[in-house]
């Protein structure tokens, strides 16, 4: 019943101001971010990997108003790059962005300042032996990012991308991608989309799910399953035991500071399992989303406030 309220939220300026500056807000932020720097990022891969998990980094930010932020936000992926590098992560961190964060939404060609922003984050990340995925964002946008990761795959075909169940178009983008080398985060969705373009009631939004894990599964690319809904996991974990997919063949990811130990469960199963990491200062909209996602992490949120 908030969700959609918590989401209108999430793109409020006013409201942004208001709980970004709320000192009270830190703690639980802290529960779903990594810190604000990069240092403190890295020692949660540290951390992360050393029990197993590998994981997937997004410096947070997301619809850049102005050119200059946009190659703000590049710069501080190419340090990331960089980073990784030097720390020989490569082969347990890649990276996840949000193409707003690159200026897609900028009028006037923001879909090629966003490819000429991001492009020389993939060479980075292909130096620092890892890759890039593009996550998803509100439906408007999906095309154009279908479109970057078309060009990007041309140079470096292992650039990922993230599918959406809850949108209409999904199953058949599932098709598009699901052949040799392509690397798909299947996940629900976070955005308030409209009827018009995707399901509404959660159990067609699951229902949907399974249906494009069933076209990524059978296909011949390397799907990455992004949920923590028990229900999706043990369906993953029976499609691929059906259509004789090995372990390193698809592998599960979840967000940061989400069923921990469910992580570390299927990873001792020997599931690849990746985990979301966000750091940054730029949190309000990545934090709103998570609120947005589950009564009781708004509980948790509430609860903290007024024991201030
Ligand atoms: P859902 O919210 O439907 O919950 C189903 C069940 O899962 C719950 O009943 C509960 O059992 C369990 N569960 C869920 N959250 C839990 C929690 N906090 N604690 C304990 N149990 C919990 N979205 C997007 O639009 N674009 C993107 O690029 C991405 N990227 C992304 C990356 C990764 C790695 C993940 C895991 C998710 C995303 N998302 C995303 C978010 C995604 O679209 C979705 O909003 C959330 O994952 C929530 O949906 P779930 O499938 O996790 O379960």
């Amino acid at each position: 019943m908030f969700g959609p309220v918590l989401l209108a939220a999430a793109r409020s300026d006013g409201i942004r101001r208001l709980v970004s500056t709320a000192r009270v807000t830190r703690p639980v932020v802290d529960r779903f971010v990594a810190g604000e720097g990069l240092e403190t990022c890295l020692e949660t891969v540290r951390s992360l990997t050393a029990r197993g998990l590998d994981v997937t980094l997004d410096h947070l930010g997301e619809d850049t108003t102005d050119r200059l932020e946009a190659k703000r936000n590049r710069d501080a992926y190419l340090a990331l790059a960089h980073a990784l590098a030097a720390e020989g992560l490569g082969a347990r961190a890649e990276m996840s962005v949000k193409l707003t964060a690159f200026g897609q939404a900028l009028p006037g060609g923001g879909h090629d300042i966003a490819i000429a922003n991001v492009r020389p984050v993939v060479e980075a990340a292909a130096e620092a032996g890892t890759t890039v995925t593009l996550d998803m964002e509100d439906h408007t946008t999906v095309d154009s990012t279908l479109a970057v990761l078309d060009e990007l795959r041309a140079g470096f075909p292992q650039t990922g991308a993230v599918l959406q169940s809850y949108l209409f178009r999904t199953e058949d983008d599932c098709k598009a991608l699901a052949g040799q080398g392509s690397r798909v985060r299947l996940v629900k969705g976070a955005y308030n989309e409209p009827a018009s373009v995707a399901y509404q009631r959660k159990a067609d939004v699951d229902r949907a799910y399974v249906r494009c894990l069933k076209i990524l599964l059978s296909g011949s690319g390397y799907p990455m399953v992004g949920t923590h809904d028990p229900r999706m996991v043990a369906v993953a974990q029976e499609l691929a035991r059906r259509l004789g997919r090995k372990h390193d063949e698809f592998e599960f990811q979840m967000l940061y500071g989400i069923r921990e130990s469910e992580q570390l469960r299927l990873a001792s199963e020997g599931h690849r399992m990746r985990v979301y990491v966000p750091y940054g200062t730029d949190w309000y909209g990545y934090f709103m989303r998570r609120l947005a996602e589950r009564p009781a992490n708004l509980g948790f949120f509430l609860r903290s406030l007024a024991t201030r």
